[in-house]
């Protein structure tokens, strides 16, 4: 059961949404607090319970919610306002408050925002609560220097299955626009990168608030939800992202989009490792002999990059074996095409769950425990019958 403390200086909104909870089977209202202290007071004796913040309750109260998610972690916050607008929605978030709900739509979207605040909170929490919490964080940076070459599925694969294997794990979707990484785990965020725009301080309160779990454990910061507001963002805003997440997380892996730009420099420049993603066609390879050059300017030395060949298999374009020869760098990893994949992108599953016995997935796992041990990370521990559990189909998001 969800124990939710309801704040409003309006005893009938108050009652209103109390009223709204006692008929939701999962919650159990706590009552309706008469001052914010009480707020601070119900959710300290019951910590991982929800406040919800009625319409007229003040900006300066809105700040507890802040307070509360750093002193209890798995506390949430939910508000109901008079109208919803982005600025709104913005403030919100920025007090940590998890989700926010328009007066006139109580009935039908109060409970199950109380229901995701409550679970997102207590997913975060588990997740930022584990031993390496403080450990510095590793960043595995996956780039390209085409599109379509497969990062996207390198990237969110190589997350699930080192947050399945319990490394505390963040995948970073560093598109300043149409980042595809949320769509690939069949995950709906409702707050993204744009949302640290102006921020001034990247407390904790803020970075649990943007991000979202995924049932594999991970946790994801996604790329914008609309497109024009990824102009917003600043290279210099991801380095000091990318810097405070290896203070929260195990493992950070950086799924890039292919314009070689400062932001996918500012992803590449905070790398440990560096995972290029090329194909056998000859532009693909020209273009991985330059952008191989032109790594050691950005700071990311030779030895910390390596070369993966997707679709290896293929029997048209550049012979595999000469790849290495012509880009003059090993080839460390060659994925091989697989129907798998798009099966496992259309239904929003990582490919090492949706077809475990598929030589992609071999593959890929390969490459998890070989990433394991660049980094220097204890290798894989989990059986392999429970790391390719196939997770229950989540709910369809476009
Ligand atoms: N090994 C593979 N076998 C079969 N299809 C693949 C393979 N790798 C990638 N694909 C397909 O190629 C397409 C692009 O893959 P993905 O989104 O991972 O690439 P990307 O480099 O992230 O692309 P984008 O430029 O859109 O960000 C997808 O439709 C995917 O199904
Ligand atoms: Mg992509």
């Amino acid at each position: 059961m969800i124990r939710v403390a309801v704040y409003d200086k309006d005893p009938r909104i108050a009652a209103l949404l109390l009223e709204v909870l006692r008929r939701d089977r999962e919650s159990e209202p706590l009552g309706a607090a008469s001052s914010i202290d009480d707020v601070r007071r119900a959710l300290s004796v019951h910590p991982g319970s929800v406040g919800v913040f009625g319409p007229s309750v003040g900006s300066d109260e809105l700040a507890v919610a802040s307070e509360l998610s750093r002193t209890s972690p798995g506390s949430s916050f939910v508000q109901v306002v008079d109208e919803l607008d982005a600025e709104t929605i913005r403030a919100s978030m920025r007090h940590g408050i998890r989700d926010v709900v328009a007066i006139p739509d109580v009935e039908r979207e109060f409970a199950p925002a109380v229901h995701r605040a409550h679970e997102m909170a207590t997913a975060v929490a588990a997740s930022s609560a584990r031993p390496e919490r403080n450990a510095h964080g590793r960043v595995v940076t996956v780039f390209s220097t085409k599109g379509g070459t497969g990062r996207s599925t390198v990237a969110t694969n190589l997350a699930a299955l080192q947050a399945k294997a319990g490394t505390s794990t963040l995948l970073l979707d560093a598109s300043r626009r149409f980042g595809d990484c949320a769509s690939l785990l069949r995950l709906r965020p409702d707050h993204t990168l744009s949302d640290l725009v102006g921020v001034t301080s990247l407390d904790d309160t803020i970075m649990q608030a943007v991000a979202t779990p995924h049932e594999s454990g991970l946790t994801l910061f996604a790329a914008p939800n609309d497109p024009l507001e990824g102009s917003a963002l600043s290279a210099d805003l991801l380095s000091s992202v990318i810097k405070r997440l290896r203070e929260l997380y195990q493992l950070i892996v950086i799924d890039t989009n292919s314009s070689l730009d400062d932001f996918t420099n500012a992803a590449l420049g905070s790398a440990d490792l560096a995972l290029m993603v090329t194909s056998l066609d000859l532009p693909a390879i020209k273009d991985a002999k330059l952008c191989l050059s032109m790594l050691d300017r950005v700071g990311v030395a030779s030895e910390r990059v390596r070369v993966v060949l997707n679709r290896a298999n293929s029997d048209v374009g550049f012979p595999s074996a000469e790849v290495a020869k012509a880009i003059g760098h090993p080839v460390a990893h060659g994925l091989p095409s697989d129907v798998a994949v798009p099966r496992a992108i259309n239904d929003g599953v990582p490919v090492v769950w949706h077809s475990p016995k598929s030589k992609i997935a071999k593959a890929l796992s390969k490459l998890g425990e070989d990433t394991r041990h660049d980094l220097a990370l204890a290798p894989l521990k989990v059986e392999k019958r429970a790391l390719f559990l196939r997770p229950a189909r989540a709910k369809a998001t476009i």
